[in-house]
């Protein structure tokens, strides 16, 4: 059984949030397999640890910008020094430690929106098995700001856009025509408007990119025929799972 209780001792700052406890349903039918699992972004290789310990038949490879000082009598574990986004890298690591694919993707590495979704996509669409899980960690970065392509939160205006300069009209012409014919005859539009005014919401960095993996769990809608922009296609993803600072992507089978 895998416990979020058991990784006590283990150096590594995903203690401090829920993360462990999220990953314990997914985590519990790989815990005796012969599994392959890529962490990007290891810090001093205190999670590569805590995987190869709870899954006693898997294969742990790490990929960091610096060197990582653990030792590994098992053998289990692989270790490659580099950038998150460098593609051909990435290639060359899943060949050598993963030539049928990764069962288990884990990325706390940059947390930049742009470094995350190259290496996301790259290693999702060839190098994820169907059915594997991929975790994004710290997506809350884009809310930040200090962190560098973060930006810090402001409520979005209400009501917005054409909605406001539909409304504005209205009411200057009800204005300047004394009556209320202006605003009947723009009543239409007025409702229109309304209904079809954007939800503003924060899209800078990670959480932009998050959004962006929104759209791709919407596939099924956003191709459906007549209605959306065609050809249909479903999504990539069977589950996303966002919570508080992590997302969780299941791959689809088909
Ligand atoms: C939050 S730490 C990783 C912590 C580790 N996963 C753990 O659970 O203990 C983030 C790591 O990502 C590395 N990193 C940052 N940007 C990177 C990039 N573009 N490519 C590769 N590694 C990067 C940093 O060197 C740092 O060690």
């Amino acid at each position: 059984m895998f416990n979020m209780n058991d990784a006590e001792g283990y150096d590594t700052d995903k203690l401090e949030l829920t993360y462990l406890k999220n990953y314990e349903e997914h985590f519990e039918p790989l815990l005796d397999k012969d599994i392959r699992l890529l962490e990007l972004g290891v810090f001093k290789g205190g999670s590569l640890l805590l995987w190869r310990d709870h899954f006693k038949n898997g294969t742990i490879v790490g990929l960091d910008l610096d060197p990582c000082p653990i030792e590994d009598k098992t053998g289990r574990i692989h270790f490659y020094q580099g950038q998150q986004e460098d593609i051909v890298l990435l290639d060359r690591i899943a060949r050598e430690t993963a030539p049928d694919g990764f069962d288990v993707i884990i990325d706390d590495c940059s947390h930049i929106g742009e470094f995350t979704r190259m290496s996301f996509w790259h290693l999702f669409e060839r190098h994820l098995k169907p059915g594997g899980l991929y975790s994004i960690e710290d997506w809350g970065t884009g809310y930040w700001g200090d962190w560098p392509d973060g930006k810090r939160y402001k409520e979005p205006q209400w009501p917005s856009g054409m909605y406001k300069t539909v409304s504005r009209t209205a009411a200057f012409i009800e204005k300047i025509t004394r009556s209320k014919v202006g605003f009947r005859c723009l009543s239409r539009a007025y409702k229109l408007a309304y209904y079809k005014q954007r939800f503003p919401s924060h899209d800078y960095g990670m959480v932009g990119f998050i959004k962006q993996l929104v759209d791709e769990a919407g596939m099924g809608d956003i191709t459906y025929p007549e209605r959306g922009i065609g050809p249909c296609r479903p999504s990539k993803f069977e589950k996303i799972q966002i919570s508080h600072g992590q997302v969780i992507i299941i791959k689809s089978k088909s």
